[in-house]
């Protein structure tokens, strides 16, 4: 047996007891007569000491330890003199009578602790001994408590936990795929799955009505702290639902996960159209933990002489409360902050309300400050308040707009961790214009079904089609999304077609599909749960890295393993692959 019990577990019930450790050297101290040794596992820290009792053959040993050797040290319990009220085990130490080393250490290159001297780099490339530290493997403990809440959940509602293939057929939306050569049929490739989209509605028309995964998804897009090239999903699909059945069921496991693991309750699930989203918060993900939302001055502001206002399709301000002392210097600043090209606006335009009623603005040549009550009086705002403006094209202003407002969010601290104010998103368009392939996309999936009101539109004005599509968002993060799926063929056939789709190439990507709903669809819906999001959201952390136990990198490289990499002729042969010089 190499260990009585765990670096976590001893108390002063022990005392007296004679047990093993086994586990990593944190650190020893040699204070000459005395030597401590911190003893590090998964579970805790204990403290070793040896004092003139101790046998000259475990000191001898002790001499030769250093950091994060692994032994294996007996010893009996004793009540410590000096208290750590920080561990667990902080009331006792164990008085060390054999000590065996079971595997030296090379001196790590970073201190494995919480408040560590290892840089970013340095730890993802060591990402094994980060993982030793308690504040990463607490977060993966968190995760793992997670997955299980969420199956203990599924499996009491009699959802079916099927696996489907990771080697699939390439399908052209969404994000780009990151493929697979085939070696046995050469010239062709497999492609890693976006998500098990078409499996999961292949398993409604076999009859599975309520299927989950917690599984592994590839996409191959420009990485943010929010996204890795392969996350995990929590992939739901059911059978004889409607678009409520979905948004209850799915509150339920949201509900039931807070509550096993965080042991919050969350009591509300308030639902807001997509177009509300867009106009009052300037997102499709809206963080509802604070206010300050977006008004539509465009009727207001026209047509008093000055032109960026008149040009404008749209000119929206947010009312900043308390903040109309920010100084010139602060105004400049933002104003450059919204300038940025992720954020496009091609100026801001400020109003200070000022405590004594007066107000100074950006535009005072223009608007008076009876023109100015009139802006208050719409944006509600009251004297001490600051207003910002943006104008130009009505969606981008108002996407930036509400990327000012979580800044301001940020800056004023009105974005607490530890509250939870999750919402359901829902009626977003079926289709997005995209200007430069000059045709249709689908906002979700091919697969989603328009709103049944809206179908006669499809043919006339196909960009103002609602989708029976849902995101669920918590404090401004999308942690879900999914939708009620169309089960007819003679429908989804046309939706092929008005995404530029020919029958013949919506046959070659999906034909696979539409035959298989000539055999009896049911009705299904489902949804997918960003699970490293919602981790990350339960830890308080703002990337989803550190709820990943290998994560890659921003450029997509696992820096521990040194991948991607180039792999050697005789595979290129193999799979009948050649490589083309980059032309400069
Ligand atoms: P969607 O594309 O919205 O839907 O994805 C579902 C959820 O997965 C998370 N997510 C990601 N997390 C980390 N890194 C990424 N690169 C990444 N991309 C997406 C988000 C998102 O809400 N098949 C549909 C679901 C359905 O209709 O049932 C789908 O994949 O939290």
């Amino acid at each position: 047996m190499y260990r009585t019990h765990t670096c976590g577990e001893l108390r002063l019930e022990h005392t007296g007891h004679t047990v093993t450790l086994a586990g990593w050297v944190q650190r020893v101290r040699d204070l000459g007569a005395m030597s401590f040794i911190d003893l590090r596992d998964r579970y805790g820290i204990t403290q070793l000491i040896t004092d003139e009792h101790t046998s000259g053959e475990v000191k001898a040993i002790l001499e030769t330890l250093g950091r994060e050797y692994v032994i294996q040290a007996t010893g009996k319990v004793r009540e410590r003199s000096s208290k750590n009220k920080n561990i667990s085990t902080g009331d006792v130490e164990i008085e060390l009578s054999a000590i065996n080393i079971l595997s030296p250490s090379a001196v790590p290159p970073f201190t494995i602790q919480d408040d560590t001297d290892g840089g970013d780099d340095l730890r993802m490339k060591y990402r094994y001994l980060d993982l030793r530290r308690g504040y990463v493997r607490k977060n993966l403990e968190l995760r793992a408590q997670m997955a299980h809440a969420v199956r203990s959940f599924l499996n009491n509602e009699g959802f079916i936990e099927t696996e489907t293939p990771v080697l699939i057929k390439s399908t052209p939306e969404g994000a780009r795929d990151f493929v697979v050569p085939s070696r046995m049929n050469p010239g062709e490739f497999y492609a890693l799955p976006q998500s098990p989209q078409i499996f999961k509605q292949l398993l409604m028309v076999a009859g599975f009505d309520k299927y989950f995964q917690i599984v592994k998804c590839f996409r191959d897009e420009d990485l943010r702290a929010d996204r890795q090239p392969e996350f995990t999903q929590i992939d739901c699909e059911m059978s004889f639902v409607e678009q409520e059945d979905v948004l209850c069921t799915f509150e339920g496991l949201t509900r039931y996960v807070f509550r096993e693991v965080l042991g919050q309750e969350i009591s509300d699930f308030p639902r807001m159209s997509y177009s509300e989203a867009m106009e009052r918060y300037g997102s499709d993900k809206p963080d509802i933990r604070f206010d300050m939302l977006l008004n539509d001055l465009s009727d207001l502001v026209r047509g008093k002489g000055f032109s960026i206002f008149d040009e404008a399709g749209y000119i929206g301000a947010i009312c900043v409360k308390g903040c109309s002392e920010y100084t010139r210097k602060q105004l400049d600043e933002l104003t450059e902050w919204v300038k940025r090209p992720q954020i496009g606006a091609r100026g801001m335009v400020y109003v200070k309300y000022n405590s004594d009623g007066s107000f100074k603005s950006s535009v005072d040549k223009f608007y008076p400050a009876t023109e100015l009550a009139k802006w208050a009086q719409k944006t509600g705002a009251e004297p001490g308040d600051l207003l910002l403006v943006l104008s130009g094209e009505r969606k981008k202003m108002q996407e930036a707009l509400g990327t000012l407002r979580n800044e301001m969010g940020n800056r004023l601290e009105l974005r607490k961790k530890g509250t939870f104010s999750p919402l359901w998103v829902v009626d977003f368009p079926l289709l997005e214009w995209d200007a430069e392939a000059q045709r249709y996309f689908a906002m979700h999936h091919p697969f989603t079904s328009p709103k049944p009101e809206d179908i006669l539109l499809l043919d006339t004005r196909p960009g103002d089609v609602r989708a029976n599509a849902y995101d669920l968002v918590i404090n401004g993060v999308e942690i879900g999304g999914g939708s009620v799926r169309i089960f007819d063929s003679a429908l989804q056939a046309k939706m092929f077609d008005i995404l530029g789709f020919t029958p013949a190439q919506a046959e070659a990507q999906f034909g696979f599909l539409m035959n298989a709903f000539k055999y009896g669809a049911p009705p299904h819906a489902g949804i997918a749960f960003g699970f490293d999001r919602l981790a990350s959201l339960f830890a308080g952390l703002d990337s989803i890295r550190d709820v990943i136990a290998f994560p890659k990198n921003n450029a997509g490289r696992d820096v521990m393993n040194d991948s991607p990499a180039p792999i050697s002729r005789e595979q290129l042969d193999e799979l009948n692959l050649r490589l083309v010089e980059k032309r400069s």
